[in-house]
């Protein structure tokens, strides 16, 4: 519990009411409104939630002005060059990093929970050949709860953990199956002798017909986009998951919440939409004509890749995805690609550009993975189910806390009401 630190006097109509000041570990205080209503008989107005906490959390802080972000206290540079994804996800999920027993236990489980109930494969036949894999997760992943009812009591912990394992084990799966399912390929099985994430490149990149040979370095790439993915404070896909999952829904349907939410192009779908917008950009010279539009409120435009809501310096999940890009282009002998040329003069001119500056917009970590991501071979429609795969853990990290929690409500936010006052019911015969 966060200590209360002082109270914050609000004067309105006459009346002077003390609120709880609550004192976090890091970041700033926040104001205990709880009993506004109760007692002034006051709404706060926060559309956007872009001053409200909307729960307690001791996962992932992120300081915006600094441009830190930490998950369970570490660093995400030092755990991008230490850690591998797995032992992040124990590290998220139970609070501590495992000794090496506890992570042989974890990886274990993991591992031996990659495959999919085989009458999955006949749901998935149910989806139009072309869909996009995203479409395919939501539903996909939304079924997983007529398929595993032995995890759906959610005031059981023990089945609380077998439904993380199997969500943290088997989106994976699912994802490359949604993508095969898209191009017409047969669906690869998990090969359990391989990685996390190298298990994840071969069940999207072999075929029956002939051998495929993980790249280690190329595994090591996917692995650390997924550790940078994998969690991210209060963002709209893991508050959506929380809101679905304070109603008491099952976790399975939590988490389809989680993707369809960032499946939008404002927050997961932005990979997708910032690679196709720098083909679109296609060379160079073009690209002052895309910043003058993005400059242009009336254009409707925006530059994909670039802003964030709480970072107001550089993205660090985006400068250590600079460096994976750079390591994986240089290892797959990627020098003259146009994207990747576009890319790095748009960087160059937005940082320098008084607009950008003025607005702290920089770089963030959708910029960078799509062209990792296109230079390993994955189309951009496998762009965003990634970032779902990556995510599921920060999501079910937070469900699992929110459950835990005692004190959890269901999540009811209040409205600003501007409709019609109370009125009669006019006939249509009079309308
Ligand atoms: N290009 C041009 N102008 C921008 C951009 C952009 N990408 N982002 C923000 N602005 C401007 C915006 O027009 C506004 O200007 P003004 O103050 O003159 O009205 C100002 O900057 C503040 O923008 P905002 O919309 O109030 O900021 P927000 O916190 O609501 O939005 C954002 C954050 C990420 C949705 C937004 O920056 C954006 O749409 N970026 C492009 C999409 C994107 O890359 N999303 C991925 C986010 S990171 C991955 C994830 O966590 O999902």
């Amino acid at each position: 519990m966060a200590d209360t630190k002082s109270v914050a006097t609000l004067s309105f109509a006459g009346k002077s009411i003390d609120l709880p000041v609550l004192s976090p570990t890091i970041g700033p205080d926040v104001v205990d409104i709880r009993k506004l209503y109760a007692e002034a008989d006051l709404f706060t107005y926060d559309p956007g939630f872009t001053s409200t906490a909307a729960c307690e959390s001791s996962i992932t802080y992120i300081d915006g002005d600094k441009g830190e972000l930490l998950y369970r206290g570490y660093p995400i540079e030092q755990l991008a060059e230490h850690s591998r994804y797995l032992e992040t996800c124990y590290l998220l999920l139970n609070g501590e990093l495992p000794n090496k027993t506890q992570l042989e236990d974890f990886e274990g489980r993991v591992t031996r929970h990659t495959m999919v109930h085989e009458q999955l494969h006949a749901f998935f036949r149910g989806f139009r050949r072309d869909s996009h894999p995203m479409a395919t997760m939501v539903g996909v992943v939304g079924a997983m709860s007529a398929f595993y009812h032995d995890s759906l009591d959610i005031n059981d912990p023990w089945q609380r953990e077998v439904a993380a394992i199997r969500m943290i084990a088997k989106l994976p799966t699912i994802a490359a199956m949604a993508y095969k399912y898209s191009i017409g390929q047969p669906f690869v099985y998990p090969k359990n002798s391989l990685t996390y994430a190298g298990n994840f490149l071969h069940m999207c990149f072999a075929v029956p017909a002939e051998e495929y040979v993980v790249r280690p370095e190329l595994a090591r790439a996917m692995d650390r986009i997924m550790m940078l993915h994998a969690d991210h404070e209060q963002n709209a896909s893991t508050s959506t998951v929380r809101l679905a999952g304070s109603s008491g829904a099952n976790p399975f349907a939590c988490i389809a919440a989680g993707i369809a939410c960032l499946w939008g192009p404002a927050h997961g779908g932005a990979n997708q939409a910032c690679l196709e917008m720098l083909r679109e950009i296609g060379t160079v010279d073009r690209i002052p004509e895309y910043i003058a539009k993005a400059k242009d409120k009336n254009s409707g435009f925006r530059l994909m890749g670039f802003g964030h809501r709480v970072y107001k310096n550089f993205d660090p999940r985006a400068k250590v995805m600079k460096e994976s890009a750079d390591e994986v282009l240089e290892l797959l002998g990627i020098h003259n690609n146009p994207t990747l040329q576009v890319a790095k003069e748009l960087e160059r001119i937005a940082l320098e550009d008084d607009y950008f500056v003025s607005k702290k917009l920089y770089p963030n970590v959708d910029f960078y993975s799509g062209i990792i991501l296109e230079a390993m071979g994955f189309p951009t429609s496998m762009f965003t189910p990634i970032f779902a795969l990556s995510r599921t853990v920060g999501w079910i990290s937070q469900w699992k806390e929110m459950i835990g929690d005692p004190g959890l409500k269901i999540g009811r936010p209040r409205q600003l009401y501007v409709g019609a006052a109370k009125r009669d019911y006019v006939p249509v015969a009079n309308r």
